[in-house]
């Protein structure tokens, strides 16, 4: 019962493949391409496992992927391996074209090749999940009812237009195919592993160090965020139970505006490591330009996955914040290793 997991050398999927070889017997193929958001070391503790196999390479590569297909004959794909930061594609959008649009097509059009050598009884039983985002639904009034399944897609940034391209080739393969797809549409996830380019992870580490914490434009801007393992739970329900074809929407049910998020982080350290003047973190906080075209606010509506397939996240806000923050503070060292000369580099382009 192996599974072939692409990106899970990232922060959802790293997540994802640890949970499932904890609770379960199956074995996971990991094809990752190592960009600079991919690290093998959020697999430490998993990687030595019988389970689990890694494989470097990209999601475009035909040739590789067939080949491991047909040696692995796996019974399901899940895909997460994308290119994931707004503000990077924002600066570089051609990176995201090419991994979740063209290399999502060649990954798509492959697994269907394979599919169609499978027994009645295999294809059947055959599943490919693409893990997808809130995003391509595009910006939400304060006042708006929460994305469902069947709002228009409406994507602002380079980021979530190419999300939406790989949804919809997605949903043509089943369509025109039979292809067994399964979609799911998340909010914003925040939890252990994630890189700190994104809004939660760079908050707590800038405050570790000291320095301003940035928050774009007026700070108002809402986002549904959900603890990474909640995430990971919905993946494995619409895995095993979600209907062929189908879309399903999954988020936290916790809206917060971007300035609530880095307070209640900075309350968070405030109390788990209290700076030595004593002072509130929140004194870090500083205003700065805010992004090209930046979404207002993303809420989703989980009626369809939470009356379908019984799913709805266990972890409050409150708690997941602070289980974040204990755990960067005892990880110094991923820290310390991830903030490559890559990293670096970013930083200075991005906030000077
Ligand atoms: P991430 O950036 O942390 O990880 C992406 C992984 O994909 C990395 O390990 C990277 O090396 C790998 N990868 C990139 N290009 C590749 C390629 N061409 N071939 C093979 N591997 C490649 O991203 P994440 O936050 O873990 O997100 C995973 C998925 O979930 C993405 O598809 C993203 O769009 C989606 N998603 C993320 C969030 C979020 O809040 N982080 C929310 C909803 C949906
Ligand atoms: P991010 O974590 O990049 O996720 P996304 O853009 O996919 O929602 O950003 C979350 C929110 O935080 C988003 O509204 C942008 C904002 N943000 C800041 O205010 N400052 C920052 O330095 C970053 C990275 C994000």
């Amino acid at each position: 019962m192996t599974i072939l997991v692409t990106g899970g050398s990232g922060f959802i999927g790293s997540n994802f493949i640890r949970n499932l070889l904890q609770s379960d017997d199956a074995s996971v193929v990991n094809l990752d391409k190592l960009t600079y958001a991919g690290n093998s070391e959020n697999l430490s503790g998993v990687d030595g496992s019988s389970g689990y196999t890694f494989i470097r390479g990209d999601i475009g590569d035909t040739d590789l992927i067939n080949d491991l297909l047909t040696t692995h004959k796996p019974r399901a794909i899940i895909n997460f391996a994308a290119e994931s930061h707004v503000d990077r594609s924002i600066v570089s959008p051609e990176d995201f074209i090419t991994t979740n649009v063209v290399g999502l097509f060649r990954l798509l059009n492959v697994s269907k090749d394979y599919w169609n050598t499978l027994t009645k009884q295999e294809k059947g039983a055959f599943r490919f999940l693409q893990v997808s985002t809130d995003e391509v639904y595009g910006s939400l009034d304060a006042k708006d009812p929460a994305f469902s399944e069947t709002n228009r897609f409406e994507p602002n940034s380079p980021y979530s237009a190419s999300k939406a391209s790989s949804d919809h080739l997605v949903r043509a393969y089943h369509h025109t195919y039979g292809f067994p797809t399964l979609t799911t549409n998340c909010s914003n996830n925040y939890g252990p592993y994630q890189f700190p380019e994104k809004l939660i992870p760079l908050i707590i580490l800038n405050a570790m160090d000291g320095k301003n914490l940035p928050v774009y434009g007026d700070g108002q801007q809402v986002r549904d965020w959900l603890y990474v393992t909640d995430h990971c739970e919905a993946i494995q329900s619409v895995l095993n139970s979600g209907a062929v074809g189908e879309t399903y929407n999954v988020g936290g049910e916790s809206e917060k505006t971007n300035l609530e998020v880095v307070r209640k982080v900075c309350e968070a350290l405030d109390e788990l490591r209290p700076s030595a003047s004593g002072e509130s973190y929140k004194h870090l906080i500083k205003h700065v330009t805010d992004r090209p075209g930046h979404d207002r606010r993303y809420a989703v509506d989980i009626t369809k996955i939470n009356k379908e397939l019984g799913w709805s996240p266990k972890k409050t806000f409150e708690s997941g914040i602070k289980e974040t923050v204990q755990w960067y503070l005892d990880n110094q060292g991923w820290i310390d290793r991830v903030r490559s000369g890559a990293y670096r580099e970013w930083v200075v382009k991005q906030y000077g």
